[in-house]
């Protein structure tokens, strides 16, 4: 599996997947989007303590930024991410959003933590990595948020398909909402046929519209 540093038009890192030709994150600005997607989209539209899930850790960015928000904020955060391939640190230690957001230390923490347990990494901000497929998953925990950051549907349609989306909706609190960077008319659909009620909401830079879905 090989990766590739590369640099987007916000000065953010991301990786591409050299056999899938796929980007971790959007070329115009990994930053950028997640910041919009996952923060202004997602976290800021629920209130007080929170619990979230994300499929797909991979490099850390949205957990980090929503671990700094928690702090702002004062808000306690659980947070589970689910990752089936983990990445090498040596390409970790490249990743420049620690230096970006002013908080090294704290991004490295991240990626040092166990694998497959929680951790507090402060009094706001509780983390579990799980290595896992998220198909092979079960949750017995209900989620106020879902960070659904899969590769692109046409790279890894099995991550979309209505079985993983009911999965999600039972992981999700009544009022819980999952979004996404996608904005596929045949994701809504199928979001809307598995039980979700589906909103298009403005994309981040570069992109016209994203998913959020809501129990
Ligand atoms: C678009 S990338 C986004 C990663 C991450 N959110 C970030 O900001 O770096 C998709 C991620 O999903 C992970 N992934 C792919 N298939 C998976 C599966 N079946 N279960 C869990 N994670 C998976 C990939 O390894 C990759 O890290």
């Amino acid at each position: 599996m090989k990766r590739t540093l590369i640099q987007t038009n916000d000065g953010s890192h991301s990786l591409r997947m050299e056999e899938m030709n796929e980007t971790y994150h959007s070329i115009h600005g990994a930053l950028q989007e997640a910041k919009h997607v996952f923060l202004k989209e997602g976290f800021h539209q629920t209130e007080g303590d929170v619990s979230i899930l994300e499929v797909g850790f991979g490099t850390g960015l949205n957990a980090f930024l929503t671990m700094l928000e928690a702090h702002k904020t004062g808000r306690i955060t659980h947070y589970v991410g689910i990752e089936k391939f983990p990445i090498e640190e040596d390409i970790i230690r490249t990743i420049n959003y620690g230096e970006l957001l002013g908080e090294p230390e704290w991004f490295d923490e991240l990626h040092v933590l166990n694998w497959n347990m929680e951790v507090p990494i402060s009094d706001y901000f509780f983390l579990i990595k799980l290595q896992k497929d998220i198909a092979d998953t079960d949750f017995t925990e209900r989620f106020d948020i879902i960070y659904f950051d899969a590769f692109a549907p046409e790279k890894q349609p099995e991550m979309w398909s209505k079985d993983i989306f009911s999965k999600m909706l039972n992981a999700l609190k009544p009022g819980g909402i999952l979004v996404t960077y996608c904005a596929k008319g045949q994701v809504k659909r199928d979001l809307k046929e598995v039980g979700f009620e589906v909103e298009t909401v403005a994309g981040p830079p570069g992109k016209r519209e994203m998913i959020r879905g809501r129990k």
